[in-house]
């Protein structure tokens, strides 16, 4: 059966019940609505998301179609919190991605790119009114696919919706999210841009 709003597909449950600690433990990390976070601290942190995105998007390659791509968006805001393309080219890169050798596997990576596309929403409209920054001037990436997020996203559920039913392909689209996460976090802690391990 295809997946639509209302009845999500069995793959979205289980990427949801497999991810939502990551997502949990992501999020309180990231120091988004710390009392100190201010522009300095907002560039670095968006220095280690491209460190991330652009190895990781190289990777998706013909997986991701083209007008998802999202790195564009970050050198964007980048060269707005007045980087060089020097200094981008300069950024360090994550070596310890997630492998993609098939569509399970990029349909695991994507959910969890696509999906925080809708926290971006969020993040968005908190670093305006924190930092006053707008998609003009260093908030592209949080706002990639502006008005249209809500469809893209359901564009990418009935891709989901059409994935392989096979136990062990959507065995390993949620391995795949749960790795993206886990890189991501360890990333964003190794280039020490993350707040403590709450506890
Ligand atoms: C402080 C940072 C973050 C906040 C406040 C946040 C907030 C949210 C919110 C509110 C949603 C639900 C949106 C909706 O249902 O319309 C969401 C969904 C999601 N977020 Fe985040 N998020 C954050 C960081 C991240 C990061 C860094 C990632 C991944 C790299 C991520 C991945 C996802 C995914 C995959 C979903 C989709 C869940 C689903 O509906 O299946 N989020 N986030």
């Amino acid at each position: 059966m295809p997946a639509s709003p209302s009845s999500p597909s069995p793959l979205l449950l289980a990427l949801r019940e497999g991810t939502r600690d990551c997502h949990k433990s992501l999020e309180a990390r990231l120091p988004f609505f710390a009392a100190s976070f201010d522009a300095a601290a907002y560039s670095r942190l968006l220095q280690a998301y491209y460190g991330f995105h652009a190895p990781l998007e190289a990777r998706l390659g013909d997986y991701q179609e083209p007008m998802r791509a999202k790195t564009p968006a970050l050198t964007l805001d980048l060269q707005a919190l007045h980087l060089s393309a020097a200094d981008i080219d300069a950024l360090p890169l994550c070596q310890a991605l997630p492998g993609i050798n098939d569509e399970a596997g990029a349909l695991g990576v994507m959910y969890v790119l696509e999906g925080s596309t809708l926290g971006g929403q969020v993040l968005k409209r908190a670093m305006a009114e924190r930092l006053g920054l707008d998609p003009a001037n260093g908030t592209a990436f949080f706002d990639v696919y502006g008005a249209r997020t809500g469809d893209y996203w359901r564009r990418f559920l009935d891709r989901l919706g059409q994935a392989s039913s096979a136990p062990a392909a959507q065995a390993a689209t949620v391995q795949a999210a749960i790795e993206t996460f886990q890189s991501f976090e360890r990333w964003l802690e190794q280039r020490n841009v993350l707040g403590q391990i709450p506890g």
